[in-house]
């Protein structure tokens, strides 16, 4: 039971370069796609394809489509950031702002979306590209809001088997949205209707990856009992 908390405690995002030298193993991708296939869907519709790319040449032209930054992300964002660990440890929630270039956090400042991502993500020896069929939803669920978690328990599956055989990951928005998403799905030629959910970055960092604060409520702050009134559980 220990492992299982501790396993899920010590899953974290690693940000940095990852050695595009050293591949994650087909064994390992198997494990990894293993624990995805296992995940709980509403209806258990799995409501997901899963692209794997990890040829060097397409991984090149993912990486280098562009990808400007929104004003909408930049604002809502900062909403999100604090700008010192102590106000972090305070706040519980968001990130670092220190992780966003100068102009993305700076209040006033237009930011500059070049100063930040030259590319969409940084290098890696594998990128999975997770897709769904919005067309379809799960039974009666407004949205596919039911649909829309089922993927979220694929995402966290893959995640926790990817840091338990030691390989480091890391979720890339960008490549899910507007232009960008257009890009990479003409790239793999996915079919028109289908939409990416997201994509993670696997591989081995290249070099010490930094201390990073990593922050959460305690269960007091998110936990009732027996009634929304009562905070923690006693
Ligand atoms: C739906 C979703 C989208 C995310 N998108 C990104 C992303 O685009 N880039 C990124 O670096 N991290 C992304 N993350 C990772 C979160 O920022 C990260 O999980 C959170 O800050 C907690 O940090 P930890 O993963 O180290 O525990 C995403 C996570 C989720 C669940």
């Amino acid at each position: 039971m220990q492992d299982i908390l501790k396993l899920i405690q010590e899953r974290h995002s690693v940000r940095m370069p990852f050695d595009p030298e050293r591949p994650v193993s087909h064994q390992d991708l198997q494990q990894i796609l293993e624990a995805g296939r296992w995940a709980p869907t509403a209806h258990n519709m799995q409501n997901f394809d899963i692209i794997v790319v990890d040829d060097a040449k397409i991984l090149d032209e993912i990486g280098n489509i562009k990808s400007p930054i929104s004003e909408v992300f930049i604002q809502e964002n900062y909403q999100l950031l604090s700008f010192s660990e102590e106000e972090l440890l305070q706040k519980k929630v968001g990130l670092l702002g220190t992780m966003f270039p100068l102009s993305w956090r700076t209040p006033g400042v237009k930011p500059v979306a070049e100063e930040g991502r030259s590319r969409p993500f940084p290098p890696c020896p594998t990128l999975l590209v997770v897709l769904y069929d919005p067309r379809k939803r799960a039974p009666a669920s407004e949205g596919d809001f039911l649909g829309i978690i089922s993927l979220g328990c694929m995402m966290e599956n893959l995640w926790l088997m990817a840091n338990s055989l030691g390989i480091d990951f890391q979720i890339i928005s960008a490549l899910s949205n507007g232009p960008v998403e257009k890009e990479v799905k003409r790239i793999l030629a996915v079919p028109e209707h289908l939409k990416i959910a997201f994509c993670a970055r696997l591989g081995y960092a290249a070099g010490t990856p930094p201390r990073t604060l990593r922050v959460r409520r305690d269960i007091e702050d998110f936990s009732h009992h027996n009634g929304f009134a009562n905070k923690g559980i006693g």
